[in-house]
């Protein structure tokens, strides 16, 4: 059984400060969680180190929401693999669609990223995704599945075996419009079967994923988990929400009458 993940995006939210006042009350709750579920924070870089700090047991894992290809040089403003992984990050997203909209992020960065993450022991989280113009193109399994083939391109499958995608329809992120699960599922079978390395490889939803709806997604067979923003920076709710991240796969699973939540956050 692939695992299952779930994974705070907290994007350009909280100083270190914060940060570490999150984690503090947080990790208690992390012990309820069942251990199945993997948890990963991804502050920004500028609290990686508080939050590091704080994440001795190893029940958490510290990811990072970018990082550059090259080991070092002059790239101003920019953060390498070897500066993460120095911080404890185990995690790196990559290709995240702010990144590709706001920072000139191309399907070839994103592939340079993924190449670097796993030579330096990193676990990249490809994140990719369509707008709501290709989905009423009814182009989105091919888009996200050209995105995929991208980032992965020159990788073999064993490289490929320790990576973890992400799944994102653009119009769903921060906005409260959920992705109807059973079609989010359809497009990570598609993703999935263009290409057998996929097999194995956990593919996280992401947009406006919530406590009271990733259990509707971790109910699909292809859903192994969530990469979550706005639910991701409250600790009580974020832990609530990993804790329902695995109720499907042991036991209760959700009324499918209720659906997912369609609140905004
Ligand atoms: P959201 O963001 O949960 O706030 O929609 C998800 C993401 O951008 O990763």
């Amino acid at each position: 059984m692939r695992k299952l993940v779930c994974a705070g995006n907290w994007k350009m939210h909280k100083t270190a400060r914060e940060a570490a006042d999150f984690v503090k009350i947080f990790l208690p709750l992390a012990q309820a969680v069942p251990d199945r579920v993997e948890i990963v924070l991804c502050p920004p870089f500028t609290a990686l180190a508080a939050v590091s700090k704080l994440l001795t047991t190893g029940r958490v894992r510290l990811g990072a929401q970018d990082m550059h290809w090259e080991r070092g040089g002059a790239f101003t403003g920019a953060i390498s693999a070897p500066m993460l992984c120095d911080l404890g990050v185990h995690y790196v997203i990559v290709g995240h669609s702010e990144r590709r909209e706001y920072f000139g992020e191309t399907d070839e960065t994103v592939r340079l990223k993924t190449a670097a993450a796993l030579q330096n022991e990193l676990t990249p989280i490809v994140a990719v995704g369509e707008t709501l113009a290709i989905r009423d193109t009814g182009k989105t399994a091919d888009h996200v599945i050209a995105q995929t083939r991208a980032a992965l391109e020159g990788l073999n499958a064993a490289q490929i075996a320790r990576i973890l995608l992400a799944y994102e329809p653009i119009w769903a992120i921060g906005t409260g419009r959920n992705c109807d699960p059973a079609q989010a599922n359809a497009v990570m079978s598609a993703i999935r079967s263009c290409m057998p390395a996929l097999n194995d490889v956990p593919i996280l939803y992401g947009g406006s994923v919530k406590a009271e709806n990733i259990a509707a997604y971790t109910a699909q067979p292809q859903i192994d988990g969530g990469l979550v923003g706005g639910a991701s920076l409250d600790p009580i709710v974020f832990a609530q929400l990993c804790t329902a991240a695995d109720a499907p796969r042991h036991g209760s699973v959700p009324d499918p009458a209720r659906g997912p939540s369609t609140s905004s956050g």
